[in-house]
């Protein structure tokens, strides 16, 4: 029987599993757990997992790493898949031989967490998958990426894998990382590219802004930089068929993409080096609706489906249909970060960009429909 056309997948959710939960309490220095007393003389963990962490860090708790935790988050929103990514900074403050181990040691905890999960009401369709981890530090091997490439793409439940921006040091256009991405791509893997570092910090002012800078302005900007530093690669030339999923909408890259191609229309170097305006690889990406917004949500897919004009052959300089795009855009929520300041029912970050969804001017019940669910079970092969 096939899937519902109306289910709802969340493909941006976090966790710590408990093995890497453990990894942050038994750590004093950035990232760690910490456990502090409260006025009230309660106790409360902190995770401190930025450099410079605004606030003493954030309160963590079961939300974190409970399996059972995600999935009432799940019941009491009405998401029926979850596509479950460890959450930043991932192995990359590791040494290579600890994160390599580790990689591989989370990579089957996290297909545990999902393949014992429930199923999705009659059907065989199980309610968690996951993305896997690559030990994508400094010193690492290829060898050893492509044997966790191997490894993700042989664990039935994992269909990708989430990565930060900094590679193996020299950031994501590396050319050391070719080989990875061949990989990736002949598994069938869907890279899901996600921040951590933000910018330069110096930037955000002493005002005491807590993660306000960091996590709305910092975070996409990151993502920003390091898709372009791809897109300037030549990595959608080399590599075709590479799936990649942005964060957060892709940060400012669909608002910056015009910019973008002019920029390198008047720099002769990086001109001559990719084979279609910078506006065509926008449309070989995929992104999350994490934007909290309907217009910004109507925006990113017009630009998405703008790529369509830079498709060789096509001449067309019509207006993009917006519905185009929306087929590359997959709801998401950032759980377990964001979570209410008071006890409400549900999550704003949840209901706000659900409802940004239903809100699009210009996406049909079918666009809709597609970005709350469908879009994902396409992407994820979560068909039976
Ligand atoms: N803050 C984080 O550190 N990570 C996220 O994914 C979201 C918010
Ligand atoms: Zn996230």
């Amino acid at each position: 029987m096939p899937l519902s056309a109306k289910l709802v997948v969340d493909i941006h959710t976090h966790v710590y599993l408990p093995r890497y939960a453990a990894l942050l309490r038994s750590r004093s220095s950035v990232p760690f757990i910490r456990s502090t007393t409260t006025h009230q003389g309660t106790s409360e963990d902190r995770l401190l997992i930025l450099d410079h962490e605004p606030s003493g860090g954030r309160p963590v708790g079961a939300q974190y790493w409970d399996r059972e935790e995600k999935l009432k988050f799940m019941d009491k929103h009405g998401i029926d898949i979850s596509i479950v990514s460890s959450a930043n900074p991932w192995l990359d403050f590791l040494p290579a031989s600890q994160a390599r181990t580790l990689a591989s040691e989370l990579n089957n905890d996290l297909e545990q967490y999902c393949s014992t999960s429930p199923v999705v009401g009659n059907h065989k369709v199980k309610r968690l998958y996951g993305l896997g981890l690559l030990p994508l530090v400094p010193e690492i091997t290829t060898s050893a990426l492509l044997e966790i490439v191997r490894q993700i793409g042989s664990l039935p439940h994992l269909r990708g894998l989430i990565m930060g921006t900094r590679g193996i040091g020299k950031g994501l256009d590396d050319e050391a990382l070719d080989p990875v991405w061949a990989a990736i791509e002949n598994a069938g893997l869907i890279v899901f590219l996600h921040p951590h570092y933000g910018v330069d910090g110096s930037a955000w002012g002493d005002k005491g802004n807590g993660h306000v800078l960091p996590l709305a302005l910092g975070f996409p900007f990151e993502t920003t930089t390091a898709a372009t530093r791809l897109i300037l690669s030549g990595v959608f030339d080399k590599f075709p068929s590479l799936r990649l999923l942005l964060a957060h909408s892709g940060g400012a890259l669909p608002a910056l993409s015009s910019r973008l191609a002019s920029c390198i229309g008047h720099d002769p170097i990086v001109a001559s080096r990719l084979k279609h305006d910078a506006r065509y690889y926008l449309g070989k990406l995929y992104l999350d609706a994490v934007a909290y917004g309907p217009e910004e949500l109507g925006f990113v897919s017009d630009v998405i489906s703008r790529a369509e004009r830079y498709k060789p052959g096509t001449s067309t300089k019509n207006a993009a249909n917006r519905s185009v795009g929306s087929k590359r855009m997959l709801f998401g929520t950032d759980h377990p970060f964001f979570p209410p300041l008071s006890s409400s029912n549900k999550w704003a970050s949840v209901t706000e960009n659900l409802e940004a969804i239903a809100d699009v001017e210009g996406w049909s019940e079918e666009d809709k429909d597609g970005v709350r669910g469908r879009n994902a079970i396409s992407l994820f092969n979560l068909e039976e």
